[in-house]
């Protein structure tokens, strides 16, 4: 058996065409969506990273601006920018890099961006509603996305038995969440670095999404076969490439998985191009 590859980057651009539409009704009612990216320090990789959240703005005719701060940026600085971003009615979306320059506290970041415009979904009451099974605020992009591919691709999610490798604020918290709510209904395991017998848990369920930034970690024999596996995992290699989470080998017993890249990362960058166009939409 092998897997059926989950296209993210075509997920991605029908996405996107939609979200043309709503900019565009946005557009005619004089409201232009517009995404802050802040970004402090020369990490290459995050640089990318922005580079790849301006193309999408471009193609989805939402405005981006960009604040380049350097890499001793403090966290005062970044409050700052931050307050200057809340107050102007222009932004609809501010994002702040991540990682920040060493010793910023990131928490403090996410805490200061109003929660209208926390297009990360990062902010205490953004997370706190989702706990709360409130889907009006901001949800977190990466999860938002697989969520989204785990529903146009599975046959059903009620019931199931997911188990999400890794625990972040980012990913892993936000993903056993949105599985578990109300609607989705999945059966869901958290597993973590102090988790006994992952494997054993992994080997029982419908759904394995793997946020543990290992590269090739998760092996064919965790996997019952027929699941639908989700690699988030995106670690530079040796030679200049990029490895998932998830080895290869999965492919030939999985019933479904997304690659690296072209899986998670092109539906992250979309549901950030949603978040900024819900934001604008809810002036
Ligand atoms: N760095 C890598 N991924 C992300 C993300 O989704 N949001 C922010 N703010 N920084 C990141």
């Amino acid at each position: 058996m092998s897997a059926l590859i989950v296209d993210g980057k075509a997920l991605a651009l029908s996405l996107e065409k939609e979200l043309r539409e709503r900019v565009e009704t946005l557009k005619e009612k004089g409201v232009s969506p517009h995404l802050a990216v802040v970004i402090a320090g020369d990490d290459p990789a995050s640089h990318v990273y922005v580079r790849n959240k301006q193309r999408a703005c471009e193609r989805c005719s939402i405005l981006s601006s960009r604040i380049d701060l350097p890499s001793n940026t403090t966290l005062e600085d970044i409050l700052e920018v931050v307050a200057e971003l809340n107050a102007d009615s222009s932004v609809h979306g501010i994002l702040v890099q991540s990682p920040a320059p060493e010793g910023v506290d990131e928490l403090v970041i996410a805490s200061a961006i109003s929660p209208k415009k926390d297009v990360d979904g990062f902010h205490p009451a953004n997370l706190g509603k989702l706990v709360q099974g409130d889907t009006s605020g901001l949800l977190p992009c990466t999860p938002s996305g697989v969520l989204m591919m785990l529903e146009k691709k599975s046959t059903g999610l009620s019931g199931a038995k997911a188990v999400v490798l890794g625990r972040s604020r980012i990913v892993g918290m936000p993903m056993a969440l949105m599985l578990a709510q109300r609607g989705v209904d999945a059966t869901v395991t958290i597993a973590h670095s102090r988790t006994e017998d992952a494997v054993a848990l992994c080997r029982e369920a419908d759904i394995v999404v793997a946020a543990i930034g290992r590269p090739h970690t998760v092996k064919a024999d965790w996997i019952k076969p027929g699941a639908f596996v989700v690699d988030v995992g995106i670690s530079r290699t040796g030679d200049g490439g990029l490895a998932g989470d998830v080895d290869p080998g999965v492919e030939e017993v999985a019933g479904w998985l997304t690659p690296v890249p072209g899986g998670v990362g092109p539906m992250t960058i979309a549901m950030l191009m949603a978040n900024t166009v819900s934001a604008a939409e809810s002036l």
